[in-house]
């Protein structure tokens, strides 16, 4: 029975279901988020219809009337609730692609072939002088740029007081004794020689291997010299190799990447990891001579040092400035253009 001052059954039902089909239509109307997000807000305020008639749910006296009047409200809240969230992902979804689609950037420019970047000459040459080596039969390693006293002199034959040390003008870090180890115990590696001592360490025999990298001293920067320049290492270990495989490996390679018309000669020196050593120069076509690096047979004590035996395997070293070589094969005079990245000149190669 439903008192008469309460909501008749038909009354009520028919107001759920009303209230039902005006919320559903509403959330399928609302165009975006924000709107979707004021109507949720509405039809779960104290205003919203359904929060209204569940109100008058009390002054119903049938139970069986309050009970599936009550019923059918919650069966209109979960549905308001599914079909609210439903459209807020589509339309969320929506305007997220519609953002992405505003915002997008076209970033590629048209470049014409005058305008497109290459590599910088130091780079080129490092690619060309690996190129001339692999055809030599030699393969490529690299080493860290920090090393540590023992790869950059202790395992190269040169001790804590030998005075060869002094010849590289090193660049320390802290780091070695702020670890608690020694104090300038690492450093900024002075040449590309320690990675010799890596790559006997850790490859099979025999050796046939070139190492190009980054090198670092403190030395003032003037026409052919650089405090940051780059050196590429070659070592071979193997049994009965003699000092003509040298000079014949060095000819060989100068007459690959300069040119027939260039030939090499090695000069007596001196180098703690290497016994005998050299300085080898190349003769240019106009006759002069340029220094192009360091070479020997790799000193007894080195071979020992990485668990190679001097009686069963010989082998030798050498090492040169990539820098000055690029320098020379380009014809530029002082060695710092190549690091003012002015344009107008790096475009020229
Ligand atoms: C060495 O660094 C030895 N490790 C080379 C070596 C390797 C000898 C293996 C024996 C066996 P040196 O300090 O001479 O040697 O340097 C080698 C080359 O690096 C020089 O001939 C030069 O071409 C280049 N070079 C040296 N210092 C600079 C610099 N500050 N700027 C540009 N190039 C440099």
């Amino acid at each position: 029975m439903v008192s008469p001052d309460s909501p008749t059954a038909n009354t009520i039902i028919k107001d759920i279901e009303a209230a039902r089909r005006m919320a559903l239509e509403a959330i399928a109307d609302a165009a975006d988020s924000e709107s979707l997000r004021t109507l949720n807000s509405d039809l779960k305020g104290k205003k919203g219809s359904l929060t209204q008639l569940r109100s008058q749910l009390g002054s119903i006296v049938d139970d069986v009337v309050r009970k599936s009047a009550g019923q059918l409200i919650n069966d209109a809240t979960v549905a308001i609730e599914a079909a609210l969230n439903a459209r807020l992902e589509l339309l969320s979804k929506r305007e997220r692609a519609s953002q992405v689609a505003d915002e997008y950037l076209d970033l590629t420019e048209f470049v014409t072939p005058d305008r497109r970047g290459h590599s910088h000459i130091v780079t080129q040459s490092t690619e060309r002088l690996e190129d001339v080596f692999i055809g030599l039969g030699f393969n490529v390693a690299e080493g860290p740029e920090v090393e540590t006293d023992f790869y950059n002199f202790e395992a190269l034959n040169m001790p804590k007081s030998h005075p060869a040390r002094s010849g590289f003008d090193t660049i320390f870090l802290n780091s070695g004794a702020n670890d608690g180890g020694e104090p300038d115990s690492v450093l900024l590696r002075t040449h590309t020689s320690p990675v010799q001592i890596r790559v006997m360490q850790t490859w099979d025999l025999p050796i046939y291997a070139v190492m190009p990298g980054r090198v670092f001293r403190r030395d003032t920067p003037d026409a052919t010299h650089m405090p940051v320049f780059h050196q590429i290492e070659g070592l071979v270990i193997d049994r009965d190799i003699t000092f003509g495989h040298l000079a014949g490996t060095i000819e060989a390679f100068t007459k690959a990447f300069f040119g027939s018309d260039f030939t090499s000669r090695l000069r007596p020196s001196y180098f703690p990891f290497t016994e005998p050593s050299a300085e080898f120069d190349i003769r240019r076509a106009n006759g002069n001579w340029m220094e192009l690096g360091g070479c020997g047979m790799v000193h007894p004590n080195v071979l020992r040092a990485c668990g190679i035996d001097p009686d069963e395997f010989t082998g030798f070293a050498f090492g040169f400035g990539i820098d000055r070589m690029a320098k020379e094969q380009h014809k530029v005079e002082d060695i710092r253009e190549m690091y003012t990245n002015d344009l107008r000149f790096l475009r020229q190669f």
